[in-house]
C-alpha cells in the first residue's frame, strides 16, 4: 500500500474547513487511491471544535483516511507536511484599514511560512485560501527561503469556476464545453476574468458572446463581486464553493490539466505578461507531473491590458505595504 500523504489544513474548525476536510478524507484532493493523514492546525480557541470535526471524520470510516492529528502550534502542524492548505486568516472587521488587515495576517502567515520552512516535507505544496490570499501567500513564501518559491500559491480557482458558470449560463452552454478561461491578477474586486482566449465547444468565447458591454458591465463585476452577493444571500461567506475550489486547485496541480485546457492559479510571477517578478498573481497555467507552467504567447488586447495592469498595481501596493511593515 502507498505511504499516506500528510495534508495540513489551517483554520480547520472554520466553515471552509468543515466543507473541506471530508472531501480531502474521501479522496477528492489527491486521488481515489491516495491515503491521507490529516494534520489540523487551529488557534487554541478553535481546538475543541476541531476535535469535534475530527470525531465526525472518524465516524465516516473513510478507507483512505490514515490518521488525524490536531495542533495549535504551527511547528507541529506543518511537521512532515506534503500539502498545506492555509485557510485560517484574520477577517476584515468594520473600520479596519488595509494596513491593519495586512499586519494582522502577517502575524499569522509569517510564522506559518517559517514553520513550513523548518518542518515541512521537501516536496511541500502550499495553497493559501485565507484572504488577502495573494499577499498572505507572499508573506508565507518570503518567510520560507529554503522552499522553492513556486511551491507557494494563492487561490483564484473559485473566481475561475464562478466565471465559467456565468459564461455557461449566458451562452446556454455546458460548463464542460468551456475551456481556457483565465483569471488574472489579485483575488479581489480588481481581478480580471478573461474570456478572449476562452473557448466554448471549440469556438472563441468572446465571439460567441459578441457583446463587450456585457463583458464590462455584467460579467466582470458579477464574477468579481460574487463573494459579496453570497454573503448577502446566505448571511455567511462562501464556504462549500471555496472548499470545492481548493480541492480543484490542488487536484489539478498534482494530477494535471486536461489536454488543450488550462486553469488559473495565483503563483509567483516570473515577469511574464508584464507582471513584476515575485508578485503572487493569477495566471493561466497548465499543470503536469506536479508542476505548473504559465501559458505563454497569448495576445493581450487593450481591454485586457488595462484590467490586468490595474489588478497587478493593487498587488504591488499590497507588497509595498507588507514590506513597510517588515513582513517580507
Ligand atoms: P471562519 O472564520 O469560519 O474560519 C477561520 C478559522 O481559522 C477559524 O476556526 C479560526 O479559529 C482559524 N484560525 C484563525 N487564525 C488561525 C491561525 N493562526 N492558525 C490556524 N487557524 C486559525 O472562516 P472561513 O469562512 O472558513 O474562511 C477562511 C478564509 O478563507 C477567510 O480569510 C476568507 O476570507 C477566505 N476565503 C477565500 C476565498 C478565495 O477564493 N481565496 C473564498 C472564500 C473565503
Amino acid at each position: 500500500t502507498r505511504t499516506p500523504v500528510n495534508v495540513t489544513v489551517t483554520g480547520a474548525a472554520g466553515q471552509i474547513g468543515y466543507a473541506l476536510l471530508f472531501r480531502i478524507a474521501s479522496g477528492h484532493l489527491l486521488g481515489a487511491d491516495v491515503p491521507v493523514k490529516l494534520r489540523l492546525l487551529e488557534i487554541p480557541q478553535g481546538m475543541k471544535a476541531a476535535e469535534g470535526t475530527a470525531m465526525e471524520l472518524d465516524d465516516c470510516a473513510f478507507p483512505l483516511l490514515a490518521g488525524i492529528d490536531i495542533f495549535d502550534d504551527p511547528n507541529q502542524g506543518f511537521d512532515g507536511a506534503n500539502v498545506a492548505l492555509l485557510v485560517g486568516a484574520r477577517p476584515r472587521t468594520k473600520g479596519m484599514e488595509r494596513g491593519d488587515l495586512l499586519a494582522a495576517n502577517g502575524g499569522i502567515f509569517k510564522p506559518q511560512g517559517q514553520a513550513i520552512n523548518a518542518h515541512a516535507a521537501d516536496d511541500i505544496k502550499v495553497l493559501v485560501v485565507g484572504n488577502p490570499a495573494n499577499t498572505n501567500a507572499l508573506i508565507a513564501q518570503a518567510a520560507a527561503p529554503d522552499v522553492p518559491a513556486e511551491r507557494f500559491t494563492a487561490m483564484t480557482r473559485l473566481d475561475h469556476n464562478r466565471a465559467i458558470s456565468q459564461l455557461a449560463a449566458k451562452t446556454g452552454s455546458a460548463v464542460s464545453d468551456i475551456k481556457r478561461l483565465t483569471i488574472w491578477g489579485n483575488h479581489s474586486a480588481t481581478q480580471y476574468p478573461d474570456i478572449f482566449h476562452a473557448e466554448i465547444a471549440g469556438k472563441n468565447a468572446a465571439e460567441v458572446v459578441g457583446d463587450e458591454l456585457w463583458l464590462s458591465d455584467t460579467f466582470i463585476p458579477t464574477v468579481a463581486k460574487r463573494g459579496a452577493a453570497i454573503i448577502e444571500a446566505r448571511g455567511a461567506s462562501s464556504a462549500a464553493s471555496a472548499a470545492n475550489a481548493a480541492i480543484d486547485h490542488v487536484h489539478t496541480w498534482v494530477n494535471g490539466t486536461a489536454e488543450g485546457d488550462w486553469t488559473s492559479m495565483g503563483i509567483p510571477s516570473d515577469g511574464s505578461y508584464g507582471v513584476p517578478a515575485g508578485l503572487i498573481s493569477s495566471f493561466p497555467v497548465t499543470c503536469k507531473d506536479g508542476k505548473y507552467e504559465i501559458v505563454q504567447g497569448l495576445d493581450i488586447n487593450e481591454f485586457s491590458r488595462t484590467r490586468i495592469d490595474a489588478s497587478v498595481q493593487e498587488l504591488s501596493e499590497e507588497r509595498d505595504a507588507v514590506r513597510e511593515l517588515g513582513l517580507i
